[in-house]
């Protein structure tokens, strides 16, 4: 079984199309999936969950998406700092405007988790940041080894595929591992560098490739212009 594994497109399109053109050449793949967090942030949060739709990526639901969609109210994710959460409020309400109603419906029925079982107790699971909430508070990664087990020590899962800190690691819990497939859109290092993950079961063992993908960010910051979007609510980005 080979899975193909990707997180945190925020409405990058153009970093979206260059990991797919990618994963094209590095297929088949029995499922393409995406770990929650397909919007916000970004200028083409449209064109992202139409791809991903038209593509047949399967996806679970983000912190952010949910953000969007209605699910987690922005306090919830903002904190209690007015500056940060009015810049959430506008960038939530400019997203919500450019998906419609028909998309904010498709980001409100996808699941949390999403399981693959190409053997019995090696299932894989993908979820945006633990099984049992887009945005429960997970340890920093480098405190993984010492306090994971208390995020992910419910789940029967060999393997726990995240999202969420947008930084790609591989941590061991025991038996189970913690993979972070890290960010389509924005990987932590702040280079415009697409990140995807292979997961591949094959004679009995589990094993993982994490690759990075170039891509022109021109077009989306064209499109930043074009449509008016706000600064985003990372101070990060704004630099
Ligand atoms: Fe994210």
């Amino acid at each position: 079984m080979r899975i193909a594994l990707f997180s945190d497109v925020h409405g990058n399109v153009t970093a979206l199309q260059a990991v797919l053109r990618e994963l094209r050449e590095r297929g088949p793949f029995d499922a393409v999936v995406c770990a929650g967090d397909m919007v916000l942030m970004g200028p083409s949060p449209e064109e992202v969950v139409d791809l991903l739709r038209a593509e047949g990526v399967k996806m679970v639901r983000g912190n952010c998406d949910d953000m969007v969609s209605g699910l987690l109210p922005i306090e919830t994710e903002a904190g209690s700092d007015p500056v940060r959460l009015e810049r959430f409020r506008v960038h939530v309400k400019w997203t919500r405007e450019r998906l419609g109603e028909e998309r904010l419906d498709f980001l409100r029925s996808l699941p949390v988790t999403r399981t693959f079982d190409p053997a019995p107790g090696q299932s894989l699971l993908v979820c945006h940041a633990s099984p049992s909430f887009t945005n429960q508070p997970l340890p920093r990664p480098d405190l993984l080894r010492t306090e994971g087990a208390k995020y992910y020590g419910d789940t029967e899962a060999r393997v726990i595929a995240v999202g969420h800190w947008h930084q790609p690691s591989l941590t061991l819990l025991g038996e189970r591992i913690v993979l972070n497939v890290s960010s389509v859109s924005i990987p932590m290092d702040g280079r415009p560098i697409a990140c995807f993950t292979i997961a591949e079961w094959r004679d009995g063992i589990w094993s993982f490739e994490q690759y990075r993908v170039d891509y022109d960010i021109a077009p989306e910051i064209h499109r930043i212009r074009e449509r008016n979007m706000p600064l985003p609510p990372w101070p990060k980005l704004e630099e």
